[in-house]
């Protein structure tokens, strides 16, 4: 047996809580596992293996924003692990009518397993978890996207051979994904260094809880509002839209204060030659990024959506497996 296949054959850690909504409050401990079980998913996939550990789990999905890699990652995820996923759109349920999220919460923690929720504000995927008694895992709000940051360290260590002591520069509006990133890479002990124009930076209270366990795994976090200087050296410059979703009426203050922040060849020459180039997607060819760039030889953005499969196939056997035998 593989190292690899032995870490699957393993119960699922109970280190980690009920809910995932940020990267930061997941003990180091499980996401070295995380990493480990979605790598073994992809390979079991890579060789037809099915692994079937959630058969009889019904996942619902509820979505307040559009998701094209979210949703159907989750969805695909779930049904190769042998369960099957219910899609609820926001405006056909009770809630559009003034349902609380409490009773329905409680009412869908008694058909479903788990629950993975997109919507606005931050507090509002925390109350779904406060009242649901299943499972509750964040696919992106306001404030954080974690789904999206574990399975982008799974990329960088799939392409980089490790973690710690890699250099990811983050360059754009300090948003969602920039905000999980941090919280990833002091996780890791990653040296990620931000270039956000002065209003745009990343969430401070994130930062400054994410220091502390960054001192601890050997990682910093440098905020910049030069480019060019995050990405002096880099191994991975990420970037992400300027304008996320739910801001669409800030649009023309934001393309005029990130316009200095384009990742394009010239930036890209900043960082080493072997500088891998990631975007969570979608992406908007000629604002955050170029299309050189984005659709040349060091992108792998593919790579990186195709990890969210594994990464959350991960999520979902270490969240759910055991919890639904009720
Ligand atoms: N990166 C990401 O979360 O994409 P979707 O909005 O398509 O889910
Ligand atoms: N920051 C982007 C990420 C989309 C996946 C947004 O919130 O719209």
């Amino acid at each position: 047996m593989t190292r690899l296949t032995r870490v699957l054959r393993q119960a699922p850690s109970r280190t980690f809580g009920k809910d995932l909504l940020t990267v930061g409050e997941i003990p180091r401990s499980q996401v070295v596992r995380l990493l480990r079980v979605a790598e073994e998913l992809k390979s079991m996939r890579r060789r037809g293996v099915r692994h079937q550990r959630l058969v009889g789990t019904t996942l619902g999905l509820l979505f307040e924003k559009p998701s094209t890699r979210t949703r159907v990652s989750f969805e695909a995820g779930i049904n190769q692990l042998g369960g099957r996923s219910l899609f609820l759109s926001a405006s056909d349920i009770q809630m559009c009518r003034g349902e609380t999220i409490a009773d329905t919460a409680r009412v869908l923690s008694r058909y479903l397993d788990g629950l993975v929720i997109r919507t606005y504000e931050h507090a509002t995927v925390e109350e779904w978890a406060r009242h649901a008694s299943i499972p509750v895992i964040n696919g992106l709000t306001d404030l954080c996207h974690p789904c999206q940051a574990l399975s982008d360290l799974l990329t960088i260590r799939e392409k980089k051979g490790t973690l710690k002591g890699v250099k990811l520069a983050y360059v754009g509006d300090g948003n969602n994904v920039a905000n999980s990133l941090i919280e990833g890479a002091a996780k890791t002990g990653m040296a990620i260094s931000l270039a956000c124009p002065s209003g745009y930076e990343p969430d401070q209270r994130i930062v400054d809880r994410a220091r502390p366990e960054a001192e601890q795994t050997g990682g910093t976090i440098v905020l910049t509002e030069d480019p060019h200087v995050a990405v002096k050296e880099a191994d991975v410059v990420y970037t992400d839209v300027w304008v996320s979703m739910g801001r669409e009426r800030e649009q023309v203050r934001r393309l005029k204060a990130l316009a200095p922040y384009q990742v394009n060849e010239r930036l890209l020459k900043g960082a080493r030659p072997d500088a891998i180039v990631m975007h969570c997607l979608p992406a908007h060819r000629g604002q955050e990024i170029t299309a050189v760039v984005l659709d040349g030889p060091q992108s792998v953005v593919m790579d990186q959506a195709e990890n969210r499969l594994h990464m959350q196939k991960a999520i979902l056997v270490e969240l759910l497996h055991g919890r639904h035998a009720r």
